[in-house]
């Protein structure tokens, strides 16, 4: 069962210690601004993926003046718990340590859906990735571990290419990794992208009514040979003092009937990045046991009725939400589900 009934939030944000309860199915968040709303679901996203939806850092999320933070909870009936600071992480399941996060990060998984995911169409390319990332590592246990390679071996190439006089010898010695984990990434990202893209298609016809149709183009940011283009382009990489060549400049092109959705207007980027996210969690539905858990940050109050019924509707049936709201002033009164107060 993929439900986060109890979670445990200390020196989190906010929280110095806080304690919720959440139900399987619909679970409202209500309160005022600045109360922990987002912070909530960013526990849950941390609890279930060690890894925030809205910062690529941890640190961020320690309370100020405190060393480290720790999430506890249930998915299930799967213990989880995790403590986190500078200097140490602790990862426990079931109450026994682990020493990898594989099994651990099997259990659960997560979708965020946010305010501010216009940015996914409207954003530079790093946001793309940043998505197709978080996902492909859900769908795909091992990513995880390619995705650190590769980010490991591009540090330390670039940082030698920094340097006042790069040498070669040391700087290509950092390649074979570099292509190893790259056309992993790659190969991932490509049959993700495959997968995903009648996903996000259906899911946007779901909520636009069937107006525009939604393609999804993977955009590599090297060619075929990776290892060939890398030693093709080390004078454009010493003169620009970067790796200018592979996942790292990856896109996720995003057309609508067939032009740059760029050119949209702010209702259909919006549209657009909510089919992306719900087309990322039908996705994972149709792989796994368990549907993921959907975290939704501030995003039906600002839909139209329509289009807040048919985003109701096109989530995978059984899913457990979790969803933030200011007011609850738009919800139906049948809706049913449980409501947790804020502030
Ligand atoms: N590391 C931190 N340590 C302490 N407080 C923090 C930290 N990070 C954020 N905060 C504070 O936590 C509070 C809650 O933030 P959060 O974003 O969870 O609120 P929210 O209820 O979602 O608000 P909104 O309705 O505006 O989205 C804010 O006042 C924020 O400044
Ligand atoms: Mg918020």
């Amino acid at each position: 069962m993929g439900v986060v009934s109890a979670l445990k939030l200390r020196h989190f944000r906010c929280f110095d210690a806080h304690e919720v309860q959440f139900e399987p199915g619909l679970n409202f968040i209500v309160g005022p601004n600045a109360q922990g709303k987002t912070s909530l679901l960013e526990g849950v996203c941390i609890l279930l993926r060690l890894q925030s939806p809205r910062v690529s850092r941890l640190p961020y999320v320690v309370q100020h003046g405190r060393r480290g933070f720790a999430v506890d909870g249930y998915a299930g009936n799967r213990h989880l718990q995790f403590y986190f600071s500078r200097e140490r992480k602790k990862l426990m399941l079931d109450g026994v340590e682990q020493r990898d996060a594989t099994e651990y990060l099997a259990v659960g998984r997560v979708v965020y859906f946010s305010n501010s995911d216009i940015e996914l169409v409207r954003g530079g390319a790093e946001g793309r990735r940043r998505f197709l990332d978080f996902l492909a590592s859900q769908r795909d246990a091992t990513y995880r571990n390619a995705l650190r390679s590769y980010e490991r071996a591009l540090r330390s190439r670039n940082l030698l290419l920094k340097s006042p006089a790069p040498r070669w010898r040391e700087i290509a010695a950092f390649d074979e990794p570099l292509v190893a984990s790259g056309e992993r990434i790659r190969t991932a990202r490509e049959r993700l992208v495959e997968e995903l893209q009648p996903a996000a298609a259906a899911a946007h016809q779901a909520i636009s009514g069937g107006r525009e149709l939604l393609a999804l183009r993977y955009r590599p940011g090297c060619g075929p040979d990776f290892c060939g283009e890398l030693k093709a382009a080390r004078s454009e990489d010493a003169r620009l003092r970067q790796s200018t060549r592979g996942p790292h400049r990856d896109d996720l092109e995003l057309d609508l009937d067939g032009r740059g959705a760029e050119f949209g207007s702010e209702g259909q980027q919006r549209t657009l990045a909510l089919a992306l996210r719900l087309g990322g969690a039908n996705l994972l539905a149709a792989h796994f046991e368990d549907p993921p858990v959907l975290l939704l940050d501030d995003v039906f109050g600002e839909l139209d009725p329509g289009r807040r019924n048919a985003l109701l509707g096109a989530l995978p049936g059984g899913a457990q939400k979790l969803i933030t709201t200011t007011h609850l002033g738009w919800l139906e009164a049948e809706s049913g589900g449980r409501t947790v107060r804020m502030g």
